[in-house]
């Protein structure tokens, strides 16, 4: 389960059928990759359900952390949230995307192997720091990725997900290391914060995710707080982070591995090059990718008030999770569906229970429409400005990389050359 939840579940169900109850950490999780019955867990009544193993998170996210909201208070939080990742609000973080792929693209060596994994990764913290903090500035930049590498280096998630190791005897030892780091990380954030505070009381306009934060108000007409802000801008960096960079270098896997398909990505470029969108051959290609790798193939709601769904009663305390790594594979649905063929995202479209990269209901990923923007965004621009040559010619398989499947051993690629113009 721990190494490799896509061959677990795939192996439970051939065992036991669908849906199945699976024994975890944190106890009993009813798991189903059936789309009805997704659909049944997505419109289920939101205020049966709470954060699962949500004190694991706690000492990273802190208590304001949408993550960790239930019930109404949830429900407030998305509605303040929510508007500043719609699909629209996202062209404007477009330069920001650019500008990190092209300097991480400049740092690559002509003919000299890479990750593409390490490679998207480091784009797409500058694109959090930029985009989310509003950071412009190298310098700002710099301190910032330095502190959060330095808080996430002490975040060991066994030590998370086991109280009896949170102690530090003398203030020694990894736990006191992680509350030091956790304590300098969120004094350079809170001094952000003020700053930004203090820029927006001057007249400038909130073009970033904090700006608009600290310019919204509740429905009662109250702001957010700075520990608050804090909590929110720790999650979005973790939730946003790694997955869109897993997310990315799947789909320079699939795109290099293909034949054909990076031919017609660029044709798709070459003919609408100012397509803000870059919809089309591109994005099937991301869907397609994220449908055969999903980063986050499961995720448990706790069951906060019992109820009963697809003829099963879960009881007060279990979890329950959709399983898309399941649902993806459905033959019915997907024709010969270990295929990487974009082609069927532009032939029909799925329903929400059907094809669920982001989960779905009320605690769909907030950062959908950002992830997909900086997947076309970096890999429209990577595919544009050079050739990259792939050197794990085989099958790669998921790996687990904390709650996230990442591909094995990172993806290993070539910059061939650099693109004229
Ligand atoms: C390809 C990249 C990404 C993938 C595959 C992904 C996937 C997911 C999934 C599966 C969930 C759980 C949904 C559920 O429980 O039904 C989730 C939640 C969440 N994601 Fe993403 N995510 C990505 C990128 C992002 C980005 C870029 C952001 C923000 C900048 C973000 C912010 C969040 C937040 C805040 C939640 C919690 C929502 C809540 O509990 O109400 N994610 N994501």
């Amino acid at each position: 389960m721990l190494r490799d939840p896509y061959a677990f579940h795939a192996r439970c169900v051939e065992r036991y059928g669908d849906p199945y109850t699976v024994r975890s950490f944190n106890g009993p999780v009813v798991c189903t990759g059936k789309p009805e019955n997704i659909r049944a867990i997505f419109a289920a009544d939101p205020a049966c359900f709470g954060p699962w193993a949500s004190r694991a998170l706690l000492p990273m996210l802190g208590q304001g952390s949408v993550i960790q909201l239930r019930g109404e208070e949830h429900r407030r939080e998305r509605a303040l949230l929510g508007p500043h990742f719609g699909g629209a609000r996202m062209r404007a973080f477009t330069e920001a995307m650019h500008s990190a792929a092209r300097a991480q693209l400049h740092r690559l060596e002509p003919g000299r192997e890479f990750r593409a994994a390490e490679l998207a990764q480091a784009i797409s913290l500058e694109v959090i720091i930029r985009a989310v903090m509003g950071c412009q500035e190298p310098r700002e930049i710099d301190a910032l990725r330095a502190g959060i590498q330095r808080f996430v280096g002490c975040a060991n998630p066994l030590m998370l997900f086991a109280p009896a190791l949170q102690r530090a005897p003398f203030g020694l030892g990894p736990w006191a290391r992680f509350l030091a780091a956790r304590r300098a990380f969120d004094e350079q954030l809170l001094a952000h914060i003020a700053r930004r505070r203090a820029e927006l009381e001057r007249g400038a306009e909130p073009s970033d995710i904090l700006g608009a934060m600290l310019a919204s108000r509740y429905e009662d007409g109250s702001p957010m707080q700075d520990g608050h802000v804090r909590d929110e801008l720790v999650t979005l960096l973790f939730a946003g982070h790694e997955t869109t960079a897993l997310a990315i270098a799947w789909a320079l896997y699939w795109i290099h591995r293909e034949p054909g398909v990076r031919e017609r990505v660029r044709a798709q470029l070459a003919a609408a090059p100012d397509d803000p969108s870059h919809a089309g051959y591109l994005e099937a290609a991301c869907q397609e990718s994220l449908r055969l790798h999903p980063i986050v193939p499961d995720a448990p709601r706790y069951v906060a008030r019992e109820l009963e769904l697809f003829g099963v009663r879960l009881p007060v305390g279990a979890g329950v999770t959709w399983v898309s790594s399941l649902a993806h594979m459905d033959p019915v649905l997907f024709s010969e569906p270990e295929r990487f063929r974009p082609e069927r995202f532009r032939e029909r479209s799925f329903k929400p229970w059907e094809f669920l990269p982001f989960g779905g209901g009320a605690r769909r990923c907030l950062g959908s429409a950002f992830a997909l923007h900086e997947m076309r965004e970096v890999l429209a621009l990577l595919l544009q400005e050079c050739d990259l040559e792939l050197l794990d010619d085989r099958p790669l398989r998921a790996r687990r990389r904390s709650v996230t499947m990442g591909p094995e051993g990172g993806v290993r690629m070539r910059l061939a050359s650099r693109r004229a113009g």
